[in-house]
């Protein structure tokens, strides 16, 4: 199977950016199936830093790019990013992005809605990007969305608006946030339209035929199995399904393409945006971590909380997300602390236990238990091999893989694309 599919392990942002990047340059078609552009890769390709949120990395790498149906599309936005990367000198064609037809549309409601009722939520805010993602995938859904394929019918897109704005513009008012216009609004999409139609088809025709002919696809994952809707720490969470089998119905294929999982982790934790994070540390060691590691959301700029690497979390995020292999990064973030701790169980209400519960109420109750172990002095950065590393920093590791039941297949040590340990190939697997 020469499929490869990447999914964050934690809360995103664990560095897929680089590590995607890698893998691209070695697949010839890369797809993004869930998501928007909520996402952030930044990629470094010679002199140029490409900022991307909604178009599949692959693209800088002259590979072709797909967009899934399972992703929320800001049209806007797209050719906004579209435009943004020309003047970079990456000129993006139909011949080069494909995007499935039946992709559902954000429309500018979309992030007013999502902004208006994050203000409503006052101090329960979830922290969403506001870009509109939670809306567009309800208006999905509901069955009442604009999909790509639409902006070819304008009288379509017209006797859609009506029930859209039936139903936002109602909610709008009743939130005191400004309503949409319909002819406003139909003017604006079918503006577009003529630059967007072009790039649609039916994606999983192209990707089945792909697959027979045996090429390698890599399916490029937004945000984390902790934020995925099902499995995360709801409501605290994205509104798509971020595990590896969303790779299959968010492009249109069989189960049996998504290939080897490959779930990439932070060697500590972050997590931007609110909600449950037992190892979250809140003194001088999580400053130093987030200092360190630089840890300041993409998209949103936003200080990311950090804390120690949470086991328990990872090892449910491989479960359910599929994961066959890790990829380990920052862990060079780690060098020189004199002791870690990894989670290795929570005490909620007195009992013992190995998983995040459900209830909001036990996840807030969790109370990490800890291992130690005792740091490393050397420097791990820039190791290209296990014999590189300080020997606690190769016990950090093993120990991690026990804990978590997965192996680790790949180390990154810097975000350099050639500091990396690379134990085993994922699209040889
Ligand atoms: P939404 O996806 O904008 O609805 O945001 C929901 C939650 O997911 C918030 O906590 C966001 O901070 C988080 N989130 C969304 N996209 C990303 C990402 O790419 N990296 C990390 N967190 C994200």
């Amino acid at each position: 199977m020469p499929n490869v599919t990447v999914i964050g392990a934690q809360w995103g942002d664990e560095g897929k950016g680089k590590v995607v990047d890698w893998l691209a340059s070695r697949a010839e078609i890369v797809v993004r199936f869930q998501g928007g552009h909520n996402a952030g890769h930044t990629l470094v390709v010679g002199n140029e830093t490409y900022k991307l949120s909604l178009l599949p990395s692959g693209l800088v790498r002259g590979k072709l790019g797909i967009i899934g149906n399972g992703v929320v599309i800001d049209p806007e936005a797209l050719l906004a990013e579209i435009d943004k990367v020309h003047t970079q000198g990456l000129t993006v064609t139909p011949r080069t992005l494909r995007i499935a037809e039946n992709a559902s549309l954000i429309l500018p409601l979309h992030p007013a809605i999502d902004r208006a009722r994050e203000a409503a939520r006052g101090a329960r805010q979830i922290g969403t990007t506001g870009r509109g993602i939670g809306p567009a995938y309800e208006d999905k859904v509901a069955r009442r969305a604009i999909r790509v394929a639409d902006l070819a019918e304008p009288e379509t897109v017209a006797a859609k608006l009506d029930e859209l704005l039936l139903h936002h513009n109602t909610l709008l008012a009743g939130l005191g946030a400004a309503t949409f216009d319909k002819q406003d609004l139909l003017d604006r999409l079918m503006a577009l339209a003529p630059r967007i139609v072009p790039y649609a088809e039916p994606v999983w025709e192209r990707l089945d035929e792909a697959r027979r002919a045996g090429r390698r696809i890599l399916f490029e994952g937004a945000q984390a199995v902790m934020l995925d809707v099902d499995h995360g720490t709801y409501p605290y969470v994205t509104s798509s399904n971020t595990v590896a089998a969303t790779a299959a119905s968010g492009s249109g294929l069989a189960p049996a393409a998504v290939g080897f999982v490959l779930g990439i982790a932070k060697a500590y934790s972050t997590r931007v945006g609110a909600g449950p994070f037992p190892t979250e540390l809140t003194d001088a060691t999580g400053k130093l971590l987030g200092d360190r590691g630089a840890e300041f959301g993409t998209v949103t700029g936003r200080r990311r909380r950090c804390g120690w690497f949470d086991a328990v979390l990872v090892r449910q995020a491989v479960k359910v997300g599929g994961i066959q292999g890790l990829a380990l990064t920052k862990l060079d973030v780690l060098d020189g602390l004199s002791e870690l701790k990894i989670c290795t169980g929570y005490r909620i209400n007195g009992e013992r236990v190995r998983r995040l519960p459900a209830a909001p109420g036990a996840q807030a109750a969790a109370e990490p238990e800890y291992e130690t172990i005792e740091g490393w002095e050397g420097s791990t950065r820039g190791a290209r091999t296990y014999a590189d590393l300080p020997a606690q920093a190769v016990k950090y590791v093993r120990r991690i893989e026990e804990l978590v039941e997965a192996p680790v297949t790949l180390l990154s040590t810097s975000p350099e694309r050639d500091d990396t340990i690379l134990v085993r190939d994922p699209f040889e697997d």
